[in-house]
């Protein structure tokens, strides 16, 4: 149990390091809790019209969540990764630095992944490219690709991580309760236009 509780507070700790705040304020671009959905992420970055700075911070979000897994099953074993990768996603939405109102998690939860098993990461960006492509909505890719994943974990025999996933996904959809409005009613903004 104190593996475990160490595992779940490192990646807590990684997870809570704010990458979109950090290299837009680095950057010199607006809050980005002022403009577009308010939210921290990569696309929301997107919004300030700055490409290069919006990859950074989708893979600065991403690798903490792999780093987190890959650290923790490095020195604590299958479980303790688990848990990394749990509290990486947990940190990312609650990140004690900025009174808990974090990310969405969509790039967290990919990094996550990509660090407990690489196929699944690879189908959840290609389900997101493929739905982004088409509908150019951010979250709805999102919302999509993350249902694939636990039944993809659960078809591959992973029973442990199909069920975590399922969590984290349900999770996911949650913080996304207003994206999933704007879908609805139509006033979700679309990828790549500046907010
Ligand atoms: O998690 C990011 C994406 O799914 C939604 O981002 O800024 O449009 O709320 P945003």
């Amino acid at each position: 149990i104190g593996t475990f509780l160490l595992a779940l507070a490192f990646g807590y700790l990684c997870g809570s390091i704010p990458f979109g705040l950090i290299l837009t304020k680095l950057a010199g671009t607006q809050d980005l809790r002022s403009i577009g959905s308010g939210n921290i992420g990569a696309t929301n970055v997107l919004r300030t019209g700055n490409k290069g700075l919006a990859a950074a911070t989708l893979i600065g979000d991403m690798l903490k969540g792999t780093v987190a897994v890959i650290a923790a099953g490095y020195f604590g074993g299958p479980d303790a990764a688990i848990a990394a990768g749990v509290g990486a996603f947990v940190g990312h939405l609650f990140p004690v630095w900025l009174k808990f109102k974090g990310g969405k998690g969509v790039a967290t939860y990919i990094g996550i992944l990509l660090g407990l098993f690489w196929p699944a990461a690879l189908a959840f960006c290609a389900i997101w490219i493929a739905v982004a492509l088409i509908f150019r909505y951010s979250s709805l890719a999102a919302l999509v690709a993350s249902v694939v994943v636990p039944v993809m974990l659960l078809w591959s025999q992973h029973t442990a991580l199909a069920a975590v996933f399922a969590g984290l996904t349900a999770v996911l959809w949650i913080m996304h309760r207003a994206n999933i409005t704007r879908l609805m009613n139509g006033t979700e903004g679309k990828i790549g236009k500046k907010g």
